[in-house]
C-alpha cells in the first residue's frame, strides 16, 4: 500500500485560525477579526466594531505568531514534506489598500518560510483564506471592481517576494463558499442579494485568473491552484426529481470550479444568471483574462457528502451549506453532525478528474473531535486515526484502481486550532494537542497526541504502513 514516490505528505492552517496578535506589527483587521465564538448553538456573530466584553477567537488563536518555530518543528518532527499555509493580507497591506507593503508582515512570512525551507518542507501558499481587510469594506469588499485590482497588487508582492522559495500557490480557500458561507469568504453578508454574491464570486474568479496569469509570467515554475470546497452529493433516490435537485445543488458549487479549470461559465450557470435578472460587471477583456487565468491544479477540501434532491431545488440551506434537509442513513455522522464518508472521498476524486483531467491535491481532510489527556498526559485519538487511515485507504483506491492522479494529502489543522465555523478551539483537529480551551484559557503548551506518532509512521513508510 505505498502511495507514489515523491507524494506530498503534510498538513494545512490559515493565518486566522492560527497566527493570533490580530493586531501586532502593523496588522489590520480582517473579516475574521471581527467574528465571535459561537456560543449555545447559536452562529458567530459578526460585529462592526471590536466589542470589549465579546471573545473574538482569533485575536490570540494559539499564538503561533510567537510559537511558529516550536510548531513548525513539530511538523519537521512528524517528515512533513509539504506544508499549506496562507498569509493574512492584513499582515502585508493592513488596510488592503496601502500604497507600500508593511516590511514586519513579510518580515513574519519570510521566517516561516525559510524555516520550513530549512526542514525540506515545501511550502503551499493560500493567498486568502477567510480573511479580506476590514478596510475594503469602503469599497464595498469582493462587490467591488477596485478589490480585484488590489488583490492583485497584494498577489504580486507575494509572487516578486517568495520567488524562488515559494512555488504552489492556491488564490482563494474555498472559492465556492461565496455561495454558503459568503463573509468568511469575501466579506459579504449571509443575507446579502443572490446578485451581490454572484458579483462578488466573479470579482474573486477574474482576480484568481489575473493571479494565475501574472503568477506564470513571473516564474514558468509557479504552480498555482483552485481550492473547491468538497460540497459532493448523492440524489436522495432514483426519483428522476431527486436526481435533478442534487443536479442544482452541485450545479451552485461546480460553476467555480468550471470557470477556474476551464476559463467560461458554464451554460448552466448563464441561463440561470438570465433567469435571475442578474448582469455580471463584465469588462472589455474579461474574457480573454479568465481563459488565460485557468488553474495548473485542483486542490479541494474532503470533510462529508451531502444528499440532496427534490426539497433541495434552486436553494443552499444552512450553515456551511452542510443542511441540505435530508440524511444519509448509511454513513455516521461526527460530534458537529459532519458525515463521515471515506468512500465518497474515491467517488470525489473520480469526479473531478473526470469532469477536469487536471491534477489533483487533498488539501483538507481530517475530523474534528473533543479530546480527553488522560491521567497520564497521553491523548488517545484513536478515533481521529481511523477517520483519516479510511481516507487514506479510499484515495489510494482511487490512485491504484481508478488512475487519478494525486500529487499530495494535507491534513486540516495538524495542530489544534480555531474552528472556522464555530470559532471552537475544542472542535480539534490535530496530531499536535494545544492545551487552549474555546476562550483562550489554558498553559498554550502542545502535547503530541498518539496520532502524532501514526501520521509520522505513514509519512515515512509512504503510505505503506496504517496500522496504529
Ligand atoms: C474548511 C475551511 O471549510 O473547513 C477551514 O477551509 C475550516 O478554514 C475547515 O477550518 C473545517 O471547518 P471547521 O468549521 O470545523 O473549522
Amino acid at each position: 500500500m505505498s502511495f507514489p514516490k515523491g507524494f506530498l505528505w503534510g498538513g494545512a492552517t490559515s493565518a486566522a485560525q492560527i497566527e493570533g496578535a490580530y493586531n501586532r506589527d502593523g496588522k489590520g483587521l480582517s473579516t475574521a477579526d471581527m467574528m465571535t465564538l459561537a456560543e449555545s448553538g447559536n452562529p458567530r456573530e459578526i460585529t462592526e466594531k471590536i466589542e470589549s466584553d465579546k471573545f473574538y477567537p482569533t485575536h490570540f488563536a494559539i499564538d503561533h505568531y510567537d510559537r511558529y518555530e516550536e510548531d513548525i518543528a513539530l511538523f519537521a518532527e512528524m517528515g512533513f514534506k509539504v506544508y499549506r499555509l496562507s498569509f493574512a493580507w492584513t499582515r502585508i497591506f493592513p488596510n488592503g489598500d496601502d500604497e507600500v507593503p508593511n516590511e514586519k508582515g513579510l518580515a513574519f512570512y519570510d521566517k516561516v518560510i525559510d524555516l520550513c525551507l530549512s526542514y525540506g518542507i515545501e511550502p503551499l501558499v493560500t493567498i486568502q483564506h477567510f480573511d479580506t481587510p476590514m478596510g475594503l469594506e469602503k469599497y464595498g469588499f469582493w462587490k467591488s471592481r477596485k478589490v480585484v485590482d488590489l488583490f492583485v497588487k497584494y498577489s504580486e508582492v507575494l509572487l516578486r517576494h517568495f520567488n524562488g522559495r515559494v512555488r504552489y500557490w492556491l488564490t482563494f480557500n474555498e472559492i465556492n463558499n461565496m455561495s454558503t458561507m459568503p463573509w468568511n469568504a469575501g466579506g459579504i453578508s449571509i443575507n446579502a442579494s443572490e446578485k451581490d454574491k454572484m458579483v462578488a464570486a466573479y470579482h474573486q474568479l477574474v482576480a484568481s485568473a489575473k493571479v494565475v496569469k501574472l503568477a506564470h509570467e513571473i516564474d514558468p515554475n509557479n504552480q498555482v491552484g483552485m481550492m473547491y470546497n468538497g460540497h459532493f452529493s448523492y440524489p436522495n433516490s432514483p426519483d428522476p426529481e431527486d436526481i435533478q435537485g442534487n443536479e442544482e445543488f452541485q450545479q451552485k458549487m461546480l460553476f467555480y470550479a468550471d470557470v477556474q479549470c476551464r476559463g467560461v461559465y458554464p451554460n448552466f450557470k448563464l441561463k440561470e444568471l438570465e433567469r435571475q435578472n442578474i448582469v455580471l460587471p463584465t469588462q472589455e477583456g474579461d474574457a480573454e483574462i479568465l481563459k488565460e487565468g485557468t488553474v495548473d491544479y485542483i486542490s479541494f477540501s474532503y470533510y462529508l457528502t451531502h444528499v440532496c434532491g427534490k426539497k433541495t431545488k434552486g436553494i443552499i440551506k444552512g450553515l456551511n451549506g452542510l443542511e441540505t434537509g435530508y440524511t444519509n442513513p448509511y454513513i455516521k455522522r461526527t460530534q458537529w453532525g459532519w458525515g463521515i464518508d471515506p468512500k465518497g472521498l474515491r467517488y470525489a476524486l473520480n469526479f473531478l478528474y473526470n469532469r477536469y483531467q487536471l491534477l489533483l491535491i487533498i488539501v483538507e481532510n481530517g475530523l474534528g473531535a473533543e479530546d480527553k489527556i488522560e491521567e497520564d498526559g497521553t491523548i488517545q485519538d484513536d478515533y481521529r486515526i481511523d477517520y483519516i487511515k479510511q481516507h487514506l485507504i479510499e484515495m489510494k483506491k482511487a490512485i491504484d484502481l481508478d488512475g487519478v492522479p494525486v500529487m499530495g494529502y494535507t491534513a486540516w489543522g495538524p495542530i489544534d486550532l480555531v474552528a472556522a465555523s464555530t470559532g471552537q478551539l475544542r472542535k480539534r483537529y490535530g496530531f499536535i494537542y494545544v492545551d487552549l480551551n474555546d476562550f483562550g484559557q489554558g498553559t498554550g503548551n502542545r502535547i503530541r497526541k498518539k496520532s502524532f506518532d501514526w501520521y509520522k509512521e505513514v509519512i515515512s513508510s509512504n503510505g505503506e504502513n496504517l496500522s496504529i
